[in-house]
Parts: structure tokens; sequence; C-alpha cells
């Protein structure tokens, strides 16, 4: 597995590959590599003919009271564990040689990122957008891997790419959950035990809002108001928001007619946690035969 710390490392290399014409599948990560991380490294490797991951704690998406000190650094680890998946270069860039002293060029999207995160984490997509953007330039992948569990993020980076003609195909992959239920996340890592558990019911919260969709529950705030009690009492008061909103504007929806996805923000601990689950009314008997087989509790 190649090691490249510098952009003309990764460049040298992608030059020669795509000479063979092979295809190059690119899986973006903040590094402490879990499941679902390893997911969409496993779908590139399926997929394409080489793989690179990239592992840079990206400074311009975090806030100033957030997490980007204490967000877990474990590059030794990771290496070995995406040496063991045979990926075929990981990309390692200190924050110099992405961002210069006078770096100076930002890249906003402008309608998806209102909502949801967007509100709480002012500035957070202008930051993922930059850092996608430079590194989709750096790599050039054909195929980009994200992760469900960044609902917001996937679909803002699907419009990056449409709005700014990369020619990229962004694929999107389920979320990969713990056995009770909980999103998979590096944040986990700041969880104690008895934090952990509580955390296993937003999960639950999610699937509570899905049942009373699917019994007929249309306006969305009984349902909101619902999953608020129901994660006060089991996870956290620290809710920073449940909103039902229609997947492809992210905007609220008031009463629930076709798909929908519900998606949260809770505080537990220290650790400020997101999860979703996509919600069809009217979804097919076969759809929710499978959804009772997929259940975590
Ligand atoms: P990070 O949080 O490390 O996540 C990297 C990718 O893994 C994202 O696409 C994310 O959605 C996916 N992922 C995380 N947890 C997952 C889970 N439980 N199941 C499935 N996929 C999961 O997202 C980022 O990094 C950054 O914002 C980045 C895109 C790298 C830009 O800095």
């Amino acid at each position: 597995m190649i090691v490249a710390t510098s952009i003309s490392k990764v460049r040298e290399t992608i030059n020669n590959v795509k000479q063979k014409n092979k295809l190059i599948g690119f899986v973006p990560t903040m590094g402490a590599l879990h499941e679902g991380h390893l997911s969409l490294v496993r779908k590139a490797k399926k997929e394409t003919d080489f793989v690179v991951v990239s592992i840079f704690v990206n400074p311009t998406q975090f806030g100033e009271n957030e997490d980007y000190n204490s967000y877990p650094r474990h590059f030794k680890r990771d290496k070995e564990i995406l040496k063991q998946e045979k990926v075929d270069m990981v990309f390692y860039p200190s924050v110099r040689t992405m961002y210069p002293e006078d770096f100076s060029v930002y890249v906003k999207e402008t309608s998806l990122s209102k909502y949801l995160c967007g509100k709480t984490r002012k500035g957070h997509f202008q930051g993922v957008c930059t850092v996608v953007t430079k590194l989709f330039n750096i790599v050039q992948p054909h195929i980009s891997y994200f992760g469900q569990k960044d609902y917001q993020q996937a679909q803002i980076v699907k419009r990056l790419v449409r709005d700014l003609n990369f020619p990229i195909k962004i694929k999107v992959l389920p979320i990969v959950r713990e056995r009770s239920g909980l999103a998979m996340s590096s944040r986990n890592n700041y969880l104690t035990q008895e934090e952990r558990e509580r955390a296993s019911y937003l999960f639950r919260g999610l699937k509570l809002g899905e049942e009373l969709i699917k019994k007929g529950e249309k306006k969305a705030h009984l349902i909101t108001e619902e999953m608020r009690r129901f994660i006060n009492k089991h996870v956290s008061s620290k809710i920073d928001y449940i909103n039902i909103v229609d997947p492809y504007t992210l905007k609220d929806v008031d009463i629930i007619e076709g798909k929908v996805l519900i998606a949260l923000a809770v505080y537990v601990g220290k650790a400020r946690l997101i999860d979703n689950l996509i919600v069809n009314p009217g979804g097919s008997r076969k759809s929710s035969i499978k959804g009772k087989g997929r259940r975590f509790f």
C-alpha cells in the first residue's frame, strides 16, 4: 500500500494508474476507522481497480467550540486496517499541505446547507465542500463513496459534483450499525459505557417515528413530539434537532404524503451524535417485510 503525504506523490501515482486505463475509487475519511468506513472501502474494492482512501481531520469543517482538537487520531492503526483491506493508496496530508498559510478560496453550497446540521454548525458544510473539492481535484477518482450516516453531507456532495461539473460518480451506501442499533461513528469513541447504552435509543427513537408514520400518522409535528419525549427520557435532553424533511430538498415536511427523511442530532455526554432513517409511508409489502427482518432489537 502506498502511503502518500504529498499532493505530488498522489498525482504521480494516479497518472500512472490512469495510463493503464484503470478505474479509480475514492473514499474520503477523517480516520479513526470503523466498520462504517470499511463498508465503503469494500464496495470500492469490488467496483474499481485502484482504491484510494484519504485520512484528514479537516480543520475548516469544525466550528470554534467543536471537537477539532480532541477528534480521535489513530493513523498507525488505520494504516494497518487499510493494508489488510488491500487498499492501494492512502493519502494522509498535513494541514499545511492542504491549507497553505494564505489559503483564501472556499466552496459554498447555498441551499441544502441551510437545514438540519447547517443550522447549528455554521460554516461546517463550506468546510466539507472545500476539502472534498480539493480531494477530488487531487485524487481525480472515477467513483467516490459516501455513507448515508451523513445524509445531508452526501446530498450536498452530489449537488457539488453536479453544479461544478466534476466527472465523478457519487455512491451513497447504507448506515452500518452496532448490534444495539447505534450508528457507528468515530465520535462514539467519546462515549462511556453507560452513555453508549443510552445512545442506542436514538435508533429506537427513529424506529418509533417510522412506526407512527406506517400506522398512518401524517402530522410531522406530532411524530417529532413523540420522538422528542422518547429521546428525552431514554437518551438525553440536549436535543439539537429532530426533523422530518423532504429527502431531496431537506426542507421540513408538515404533512407526510410520500417518502421522508427523519433526521436527528443529539448530544450524549461530550458527543454530538447524528442518525437518520428514510421512511416510505406507502412502502411496498416487500420492503416492509425486509424492514422487519432488519430490526436490531
Ligand atoms: P468521516 O466522518 O470519517 O466519514 C467518512 C465517510 O464514512 C462518510 O462518507 C461517512 O458518511 C461514512 N460513514 C461514517 N459512519 C458510517 C456508518 N456508520 N455507516 C456508513 N457510512 C459511514 O464524513 C467525513 O468523514 C468528512 O466530512 C469528509 C467527507 C471526509 C470530509 O472531511
